[in-house]
């Protein structure tokens, strides 16, 4: 049986405004709130060609080649066939809890 690995990211309280940047086993994500009020965490790391991914307005932003991403659920804006990797966010006893790993 496999087990899912679980990763607290501390209260959601202590989060006051989204994304926040989170580094987690050494890799770069935007941890972002939907407006269904759900949690994840997009991969700051641009599937093009590996640009940091930063937040610009109301959308995630890569300055390397200008691709801008949904902010919410990380697909791309400049090709719908290219998204940011995403790291599934649960809320448990008012923690947010990372599980498993990124796909
Ligand atoms: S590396 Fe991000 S758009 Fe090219």
């Amino acid at each position: 049986m496999t087990v899912l690995q679980e990763i607290d990211l501390g209260s959601a309280d202590s989060f006051a405004a989204f994304p926040v940047e989170v580094t987690l086993e050494h890799t770069p994500y935007w941890l972002v709130r939907t407006s269904e009020g759900e949690y994840r965490l997009l991969l700051a790391i641009c599937p093009h060609a590996g640009g940091e991914i930063r937040p610009m307005n109301d959308v995630l932003f890569c300055p390397l080649h200008f691709w801008t991403f949904n902010a919410e659920n990380g697909t791309c804006l400049n090709d719908p066939d290219e998204r940011l990797m995403q790291r599934k966010v649960v809320v448990k006893e008012g923690h947010l809890i990372a599980v498993g790993d990124h796909y």
